[in-house]
């Protein structure tokens, strides 16, 4: 069953109805000022950090699950009947409801007896602040006499305080209204020096700041006192639940349509000119008042709306490809890329199963999510990069998160995610094939962000590769430390106290428990920096790592391998994790999947029947699952892998980060039918149909999809914020189209099913077009390529000598 469709022509998915099994959101904003908003007008925004700067308020695990947003109310005052156009918090009962989530905006409306309310909400480019515009219509044959309300919840700043701190915060809240606008001020007059404001476009009947005039005593969003009663009453907030409000009367002729524009944003002062009269306690508003006027005008709303709609057409231009496949094409050329942008700037922050106060910025999370963004906006991914490896430490080990509003290191969380520093230079090697900008490894980093302790980025990934050679355990593994991509893998932590953290819990010296997947993850990192240092002219030096990554490769081969598959890892007791020697848990996917992308096994077979075995014991019609049998009960030494029910999480889910490891696997051993098998199992897009099933939106990947264990499989769940974004992105269009970026040129290597004629795809490298055309002519995956007409040896094309910007490359399939 579904709840919309997909339009691909617009780049939106239509919801139809708005009852969705779960809300399904979108984000507005993608470079300072971010919203979350749902499919009836859910959510909150915040400037740069959820936690710390957040704007209005949105509490978590409600009942409903998605309830408090950008709420509008529609009252007909001929009847006294209210209602909201995007369903919720009234619930009432709509026509022609639908939801339209595009790239970095939602159009929420419905119709109810005759009067059309629709809103478009979105972030303009390079602006601290969201527009929505309202338009309403009157289909009615008479006129209608109408109110319309606005709501927010304004949130006092520290999202985390704000939700605990009640006998400080009910006393400190403050506004101001001038001219109309709603400005939000708590802490103002002490050490912020950022405000808060909401306008509207039209001349005001009343308004409303403090919640309880609005709701009234014992009501919820749902029943506004103002609202039933048509009347705001012109509230002014002192200390508890400050909340902006506008109300307009407007009266409409048949047929007529009015559109009212409310603009909500963050605002800075500089230090010295916070007030005005200086010396006052008020706002000055000298900044901020032109700002509000520019938006407030729908002519300059709608052109940011035309700017933002042209600025994601050039970020989706850089790849678009025409596959036999619908789902293949949808997912690469709008949603995937798009997902990739959000992960990017949120990395797990802040969605709606990650409330923003949890986590900072993960240290591997973020160098993965390059690998599906860099392409977008390089400059960004520079930066991102600079910034992560300023919180590396001087061992080379790295903070596994960090805050993005301060960009320093976590110190309640730590660091010893031993496998955190390579993915440094995993990242880092992406961003160098993509842009060819080697001054990046130049450019001098400190380290804990420490002033004085610079050194070029360059030495920070040697740092990062020195890291495990300098912990190794009884095999010559690399030590796990406190868990390597699978945070929940804790096998020094030993925990039987309710409550402790699996990650920061230590309860073991940690000079036993080894990882093979770390030694999988070095030896892929250890080829890309000996690829790297080749650049720099430092053979010998990429020599050594090379020697390393060989080293590391005999060593899985003699300690990693159980027969038909790559062991996953050694316990404190130096026994085997995943292995047919375990009564649980015999056989997991991350190893299988890694060491073939590493490169191990491919030579003498060992990766052909590692994949046979995924196979045999990991795959299902939904995915792959972390692995198998699922562990039935709690094993104090593996940790919270087995705190999880059965074919959940990390305990046997289908865990869709890793499952784009066995694409590209397959990839490299020829498999191209297999590969995109098992991209389309958890393609969002093709598994639309079954909505009721998968239940999260069908347009973007989820980190979860319940395993064959869970009596609800194929259920997915954690929308959004998961490293499946970049690595489906990049094993579509990198490893089973074949298109990579690479030192020397554009790499061509399709790897596609073989029932496939052929495909289409222009990437934008380097300055330059390409327009490639690959054509099967037989069933393998030998390459032909052609490029401008002349045939050209091997697989990569050379930027082209004369200064071209366009080039068209045919390829020939055999
Ligand atoms: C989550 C984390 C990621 C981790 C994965 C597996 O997605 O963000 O860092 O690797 O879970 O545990
Ligand atoms: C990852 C895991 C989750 C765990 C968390 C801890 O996100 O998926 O299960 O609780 O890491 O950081």
């Amino acid at each position: 069953m579904q709840y919309g469709y997909f339009d691909d022509q617009n780049r939106e998915y239509v919801i139809t109805r708005p009852d969705t099994p779960l809300p399904w959101i979108n984000y507005l904003g993608c470079q300072a000022y971010f919203g979350i908003i749902s499919n009836t007008a859910g959510g909150y925004s915040f400037y740069r950090d959820a936690r710390l700067r957040r704007v209005t308020r949105y509490r978590y695990n409600n009942v409903p699950f998605d309830l408090g947003g950008r709420y509008i109310y529609l009252r007909d005052d001929g009847s006294g009947e209210f209602w909201s156009p995007s369903w919720q918090p009234t619930r009432h009962e709509l026509e022609d409801y639908s939801c339209r989530h595009g790239m970095g905006y939602s159009v929420i409306g419905s119709k109810y007896k005759g009067i059309e309310g629709r809103t478009r909400y979105f972030v303009p480019l390079d602006e601290n602040l969201e527009i929505w515009q309202l338009s309403v219509t009157n289909h009615r044959p008479t006129p209608a006499a109408l109110s319309v309300f606005s709501s927010i919840e304004f949130c006092l700043w520290d999202a985390q305080d704000d939700a605990t701190n009640f006998q400080r915060n009910f006393s400190i809240g403050q506004v101001e209204i001038e001219e109309g606008v709603i400005y939000h001020k708590t802490e103002y007059r002490e050490r912020r020096d950022h405000f808060a404001y909401f306008a509207c476009s039209d001349a005001l009947a009343g308004f409303d700041t403090q919640r309880e005039a609005f709701v009234g005593p014992y009501r919820g969003w749902d029943r506004p006192v103002a609202v039933e009663r048509g009347e705001s009453s012109n509230s002014v907030a002192y200390g508890w639940a400050p909340i902006g409000s506008h109300h307009v009367e407007l009266a409409l002729q048949p047929g007529e349509t009015r559109q009212i524009v409310f603009v909500l944003g963050y605002h800075e002062n500089p230090v010295e000119e916070k007030f005005d009269p200086p010396g006052s306690q008020i706002v000055s508003k000298k900044t901020v008042k032109p700002v509000i006027a520019k938006y407030l005008d729908p002519a300059n709303a709608d052109a940011a709306f035309a700017a933002l709609r042209a600025y994601w057409d050039s970020l989706l231009g850089v790849c678009q490809v025409e596959t036999p496949d619908l789902h293949t094409d949808r997912m690469v050329n709008i949603w995937n890329a798009y997902q990739c942008m959000a992960t990017f700037n949120m990395s797990r922050s802040a969605s709606f199963y990650e409330s923003g106060i949890g986590r900072g910025l993960g240290f591997r999370d973020s160098n993965q999510d390059l690998l599906g963004f860099v392409q977008m906006v390089p400059s960004r991914a520079r930066e991102r990069i600079l910034d992560l490896a300023a919180t590396q430490l001087p061992s080379g080990g790295a903070y596994h998160q960090y805050q993005p509003l301060t960009k320093r290191g976590n110190n309640d969380v730590g660091s010893n995610f031993n496998d955190d520093p390579h993915w440094l230079i995993v990242g880092v090697a992406a961003y160098l094939k993509e842009t060819g900008d080697w001054s990046i490894l130049d450019e001098p980093v400190p380290y804990d962000n420490e002033p004085g302790s610079e050194q070029p980025l360059y030495e920070h990934l040697q740092r990062s590769f020195h890291y495990t050679l300098e912990r190794l355990g009884p095999h010559g593994l690399p030590l796990i430390g406190r868990a390597d991509w699978n945070d929940c893998l804790n096998l020094n932590c030993f925990s039987d106290t309710p409550g402790q953290s699996f990650q920061t819990t230590t309860n073991k010296e940690g000079k036993v428990a080894e990882s093979v997947f770390i030694a999988a993850l070095f030896v892929l990192a250890g080829k890309e920096l000996a690829a790297i240092a080749r650049q720099r002219g430092l053979e010998d030096e990429a020599k050594q790592y090379l020697a390393e990554a060989v080293k590391m490769d005999e060593v899985v081969h003699a300690y990693g391998w159980d027969g038909e598959w790559f062991v996953r890892a050694y316990d404190d007791f130096g026994r085997k994790v995943g292995s047919r020697e375990c009564e649980e848990g015999k056989i997991f996917i991350e190893t299988q999947g890694f060491c073939v992308l590493a490169g191990i096994g491919l030579e003498d077979g060992l990766a052909k029947r590692a994949l046979e075995s995924v196979v045999e014991h990991l795959a299902t019609p939904h995915g792959i699952v972390l692995q198998q049998p699922a562990y039935s009960r709690y094993y104090l030494e593996l940790g919270e892998i087995s705190s999880y029910p059965p074919g959940y999480k990390e305990n046997a889910g289908i865990f869709c980060h890793n499952n784009p490891w066995v694409m590209i696997a397959e990839t490299l051993v020829g498999n191209g039918d297999r590969a995109h098998d098992y991209y389309a199992r958890i393609n969002p897009s093709a598994r639309e149909a079954i909505s009721d099933l998968h239940r999260c939106e069908p347009y973007v990947y989820s980190q979860m999809i319940a395993g064959r264990d869970a009596p609800t499989h194929g259920e997915a769940k954690n929308s959004w914020l998961t490293g499946t974004a970049a690595w489906n992105y990049y094993a579509i269009t990198q490893w089973i189209l074949g298109i990579r970026p690479a030192y020397d040129g554009l790499e061509i290597a399709p790897v596609i099913p073989k029932s496939w004629p052929g495909f289409k795809t222009t990437r934008k490298f380097r300055g330059v077009t390409y327009r490639i055309t690959v054509d099967r002519a037989g069933d393998g995956n030998a390459v032909a390529l052609t490029v401008d007409g002349a045939p050209i040896p091997g697989h990569t094309v050379p930027p082209p000598a004369d200064g071209r910007t366009e080039v068209s490359v045919e390829v020939t399939l055999s």
